[in-house]
């Protein structure tokens, strides 16, 4: 079993709001088709989540009343860019179900502190496509909190142990610094958990409520921890992600799992 992340700029155009990038997401649908694996697909939520969480400061915790507006709106849009990301996938014959994360998490200063993964274990062993996203939660001291699909990978990762991890972003991979503004980047085709911590990445400039990828590779590193390989690929460029599913070489960074 795989657990894949759809990143938010890849599904989506992280400057303009709401901008769902379709074709891009039919043909992703098309090589898990083709590809005839199990899988959990988490999706981030790109600028349906980012904008609006910013705008209403939500990754702050409540402060004022007019915030429930604002998580009420950005818990619609990024179910609305679920709903785009499951009828892609069913046009491809993949039962897709959504598995939203607010009614399943329960956060307490910021952390996630209960989960409740009846569903996704269920839907798997009866032969269904579990797609879960990220969202915006309720958090027992701060009222609400964003919770990210890079925190829903880490903690699907530690409770089902898939056998691979794989990210699917706009880069090919890891670099040794950020390639959207560093033309001296080189990329990174294998790296360790002692490899990441050298690695620094600048800020995005878009809204990213996230973290970006400094994020990600405390994400990352934290997989690699309990001992599973996690991969990093172009989901721009066609049929990396199909390659990579059925074991064929293609551009990609492999972060192996293993003891610190
Ligand atoms: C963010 O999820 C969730 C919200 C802003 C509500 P992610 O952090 O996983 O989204 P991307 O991949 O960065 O777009």
């Amino acid at each position: 079993m795989y657990l894949i992340k759809f990143g938010g700029s890849v599904l989506t155009d992280k400057t303009k709001a709401a901008s769902f990038k379709q074709e891009t997401m039919n043909q992703l649908a098309l090589e898990l088709h083709k590809a005839k694996k199990q899988y959990i697909l988490v999706h981030g939520a790109g600028s349906f989540g980012h904008i609006l969480a910013k705008k209403y400061h939500l990754s702050e915790g409540y402060t004022t009343p007019k915030q429930y507006q604002g998580f009420a709106l950005t818990h619609a849009q990024v179910q609305l860019l679920n709903l785009y990301v499951l009828n892609a996938l069913h046009i491809h014959h993949i039962p897709a179900v959504s598995i939203p994360p607010h009614a399943l998490l329960t956060f307490s200063n910021h952390q996630p502190t209960q989960v409740d993964f009846s569903l996704f274990h269920k839907y798997i062993k009866t032969g269904f496509t579990p797609v879960t996203f990220g969202d915006v939660v309720l958090d027992e001291t701060r009222g609400f909190s964003i919770c990210s699909g890079d925190v829903l990978i880490q903690i699907l990762a530690a409770q089902l142990k898939p056998e691979k991890v794989i990210f699917v972003l706009d880069e090919d991979g890891l670099y040794t610094s950020n390639p959207k503004i560093d033309a001296t980047a080189e990329f990174i085709p294998t790296a360790t958990i002692q490899d990441l911590k050298k690695y620094s990445t600048s800020e995005n400039t878009y809204a990213d409520v996230t973290r970006g990828m400094e994020g990600k590779l405390d994400t990352i590193q934290s997989i690699a921890k309990m001992g599973i390989d996690t991969i990093l690929l172009n989901g721009n460029k066609k049929n990396r992600l199909y390659e990579i599913l059925i074991g064929q070489n293609t551009r990609h960074t492999l972060i192996c799992g293993g003891k610190e």
